[in-house]
């Protein structure tokens, strides 16, 4: 019997990764306490959906947190005109999509970083995507309220934010699963 990607994927991210998140010792196999979720890249079309939803429009700044092979911010880019930077923990992603940026003439438009989600100071975004879990996520609050300014929107692939109201919750059919997209707004939180 074949299981469909994604499926397996959110078994990943819900059934093993938050457990590990509350047991360090077993955190340590996703690469530490600072990982916040394994690499699951995003189809496609909920990359486009996300960026919709958010409302990307050409100029503005999108930062995508945990940004794996670049396929958010290169689409940013490419189809809706943004800047975007991508955070990534993992120097091998991390150089994928440096070398994917490079092979597409973004790099004046797209760049990489690096680094933690956790203290990349996002003061500069109109919207900041990403994709790990719920508990992640609250973790990530604390560095999302200190910099975004009001009216910067946050795109959650699949996890809410705990605490926080959404202004919009949009769902994708994308064959037999279905997405939800949960979409934020500093200023407008609670
Ligand atoms: C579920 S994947 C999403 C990848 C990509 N955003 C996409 O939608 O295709 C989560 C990514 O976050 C990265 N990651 C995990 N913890 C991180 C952290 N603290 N800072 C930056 N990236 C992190 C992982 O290495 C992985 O590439």
């Amino acid at each position: 019997m074949r299981f469909p990607l994604f499926l397996i994927a959110s078994a990943a991210i819900c059934g093993i990764l938050q457990p590990c998140l509350v047991q360090p010792c077993v955190a340590q196999q996703f690469g530490g306490a600072e990982n916040l979720a394994p690499y699951v890249p995003t189809p496609q079309v909920l990359v486009e959906k996300m960026l919709e939803a958010g409302h990307v429009k050409a100029g503005d700044v999108v930062y995508d947190l945990g940004s794996g092979d670049g396929r958010v911010v290169i689409t940013a880019a490419q189809k809706f005109g943004a800047t975007a930077v991508g955070v990534e923990l993992l120097p091998d992603l991390c150089r994928k999509a440096q070398d994917r940026i490079r092979a597409l003439g973004l790099q004046d438009r797209v760049r990489m970083v690096e680094g933690s989600a956790l203290h990349v100071d996002l003061s500069a975004a109109d919207v900041v995507t990403m994709f790990f879990t719920t508990l992640s996520n609250e973790r990530l609050k604390p560095n999302l309220e200190k910099h975004l300014k009001p009216g910067a929107r946050v795109v959650s692939n699949e996890f809410p934010v705990r605490g926080w109201k959404p202004t919009e919750v949009v769902r994708v059919r994308s064959g037999k699963m279905e997405h939800t997209i949960f979409v934020y707004e500093a200023g407008r939180l609670r």
